[in-house]
């Protein structure tokens, strides 16, 4: 079981969580079973990964302690807006067969839309309530957040963004420092793309006896940041776990964080033009 990091809002949160997307149906269900067994308990849905049905089935079934878990959901861009915002939450909590949510994002900011003001004034109504424990976002941008702090007076908790080791977002994390929101990391394998097979990575996994996967996942650790590393498979859940028996040297850390490009995005999903429905 994975350490935990204090939230602002005075919850916590484990330091490394199972991601769900692209599972779903009986393959989801079987894989955040397993994940819960293994050990993890942070788990990582969307209403757009159409598995809030199976990851809510797999927490009820699981022996694991239902306040040991932290479920996070995701609102979509269809749903932004007050109203809108408030009865998507509940049909999430329907689909999960949960009384409340852990962890409740914006999935993107849709600027386009120019509504996630009044979703997020919607999000801190629920987290009021005691409905969602923890509020944030995912795919904000330094502006984003800095208007819902003038606006509403409430930073999210949480920042879930794209982050892998030829994407590092330097500025962002320093941002989220400074104001006390806590980053998670998306794709942090960096997935469809040659990351784990860097030389710096392979010299540092050789190193440390453990795996390129191993020594990404504890880059992210590091940096203070909370990955959600995806698997159905138990052996690599298990080894996803597995990142706090070492420690990357400053060397190390600065040197997989030099891999991050420009362009080094791997879905090309920038939320400043990306408008998700
Ligand atoms: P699999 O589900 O077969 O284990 P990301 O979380 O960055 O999107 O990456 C997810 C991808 O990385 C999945 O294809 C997943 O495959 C693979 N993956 C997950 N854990 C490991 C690991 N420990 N070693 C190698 N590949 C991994």
């Amino acid at each position: 079981i994975a350490p935990t990091h204090l939230l602002a809002d005075g919850n916590t949160l484990p330091a490394v969580g199972l991601g769900t997307y692209p599972l779903k149906g009986a393959e989801a269900v079987t894989a955040v079973s397993a994940g819960l067994s293994a050990g993890y308990r942070l788990i990582d849905s969307a209403v757009n990964y159409g598995n809030e049905d199976a990851v809510g089935e797999a927490v009820r079934n699981t022996d694991v302690p239902r306040d040991e878990i932290v479920v996070t959901t995701k609102l979509p861009g269809r749903a932004h807006g007050y109203d809108s915002t408030l009865a998507s939450f509940q049909e999430s909590l329907d689909r999960l067969g949960l009384d409340r949510i852990d962890l409740y994002l914006i999935h993107w900011p849709n600027p386009g839309d120019d509504r996630y003001v009044d979703t997020w004034r919607a999000m801190v109504q629920l987290h009021e309530q005691g409905l969602a424990r923890s509020i944030g976002v995912s795919n904000f941008t330094e502006e984003y957040l800095i208007r819902l702090q003038s606006e509403t007076g409430v930073l999210p908790a949480v920042n879930q963004i794209e982050l892998h080791p030829y994407f590092p977002q330097l500025a962002l994390r320093e941002f989220h420092e400074v104001h006390n929101i806590r980053t998670e990391s998306w794709s942090p394998l960096g997935k469809g793309s040659d990351v784990l097979a860097s030389p710096v990575i392979v010299e540092a996994a050789r190193s440390h006896g453990v795996t390129e996967a191993q020594v990404v996942l504890r880059w992210h650790v590091q940096l203070g940041s909370v990955p959600l590393p995806k698997s159905a498979d138990s052996v690599r859940q298990a080894q996803n776990l597995d990142v706090f028996g070492f420690e990357l040297t400053s060397a190390e850390m600065e040197a997989i964080t030099l891999l991050g490009r420009p362009d080094g995005r791997l879905f090309g999903a920038d939320p400043v033009t990306h408008n998700e429905q």
